[in-house]
């Protein structure tokens, strides 16, 4: 079995994508990488290594000696995160793309997964049902990178052979770790203090559409796509992937039902613009008729199981 490493392992969804591909591939063929010291918990049943995307050398070395031939590369600053310190997030997302696309050109990696966003998108997009092929024009620096590297993978595609596939995910919703400062993550705090009886004062207003997913159905969709033969891969820039849509208040409204005593209050902060940049909702029948992708929770299904799982004691470990 080939080896393959997940590079920025620890967060919200390398977490879940390292159990998926150990389960697929076998723990120990799978590296999970990432910039902390040591291995979290939940990634200790395969190899763990620490690892910085931006030493550029130590990253060629560590992936040509252990001979690694799939490389998932998660490392990224996401949208909210970015707009604080857009020259670092630009360095981050985009560097560490190129080495990894540049030992591709060189033979010593047969695949990549390379993760765009929804955020490549921009106010002059059409919003509802975005087709896979629009104006894009977004208004990050996050969906700045994310378009940039889109292409460079495309370009990387055509001009070198090089096997990169991507999604844009839309924001994912999960319970097995915590979002990493995105725009979507309210949607994740939500059921955090509606678990705890607290109020939740959310930061984008109540009518704030945007595609969302649960992320067994977007690691489901990323194994997918990284093992459909190489003939259906068809787009080679990003596919638009789709599962639901909902605003703050709809999803509310769904808490609700199992908690009525749940209660929302909106406090938009700098995060609303960015919002207000994205798709409401997504076209994804290019990625439905390449490869076949279907999803399964929509936002009943999802609000049930995250309501059933989410651990509070999470927000404390994060905290510490
Ligand atoms: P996250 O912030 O939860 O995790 C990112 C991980 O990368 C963290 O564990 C962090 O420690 C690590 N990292 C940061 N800098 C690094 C470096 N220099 N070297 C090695 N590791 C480093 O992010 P996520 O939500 O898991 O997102 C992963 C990828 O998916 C990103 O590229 C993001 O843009 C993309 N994406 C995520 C979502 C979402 O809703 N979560 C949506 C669209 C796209
Ligand atoms: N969930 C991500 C974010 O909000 C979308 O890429 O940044």
């Amino acid at each position: 079995m080939k080896k393959t490493i997940v590079i920025g392992a620890c967060g919200q969804i390398g977490t879940e994508l390292v159990l998926g591909l150990r389960g697929l591939k076998g723990s120990e063929n799978v590296i999970a990488a990432d910039l902390h010291d040591h291995c979290p918990e939940k990634l200790a049943g395969g190899p763990y290594t620490k690892m910085d995307i931006l030493n550029r050398d130590a990253v060629r070395s560590f992936i040509i000696d252990n001979s690694i031939k799939e490389v998932y590369l998660l490392a990224a600053l996401l949208s909210a995160t970015a707009e604080k310190n857009p020259a670092f997030a630009w360095e981050l997302n985009m560097e560490g793309l190129f080495t990894i696309l540049d030992l591709a050109k060189e033979g010593h990696i047969d695949k990549i997964f390379w993760p765009s966003s929804i955020a490549v998108f921009g106010p002059t997009t059409p919003k509802v049902n975005t087709p896979q092929m629009t104006i894009m024009e977004p208004s990050t620096v996050y969906g700045i990178s994310k378009q940039s590297g889109e292409r460079w993978c495309e370009y990387y595609f055509n001009n070198y052979g090089v096997d990169v596939r991507s999604i844009r995910y839309p924001g994912l919703i999960s319970y097995t770790s915590l979002p990493g400062g995105g725009t979507t993550d309210y949607a994740v705090d939500i059921f955090y203090q509606a678990k705890l009886g607290n109020d939740f004062n959310c930061f984008l207003n109540e009518d704030t559409a945007l595609p969302m997913m649960f992320m067994e159905d977007a690691i489901r969709a990323t194994l997918e796509l990284m093992e459909a033969p190489k003939e259906k891969v068809k787009i080679r820039s990003s596919y638009n992937l789709s599962g639901c849509s909902f605003t703050p208040k709809e999803l509310a409204e769904e808490i609700k039902l199992i908690l009525p005593e749940f209660r929302i209050q909106y406090s938009p902060d700098f995060r609303q613009k960015i919002a207000d940049s994205w798709p409401d909702s997504i076209d994804d029948s290019a990625a439905r008729n390449d490869w076949g992708w279907k999803e399964q929770f929509d936002t009943k299904s999802l609000v049930d199981i995250m309501l059933k799982n989410v651990n509070v004691s999470l927000l404390e470990q994060n905290n510490n």
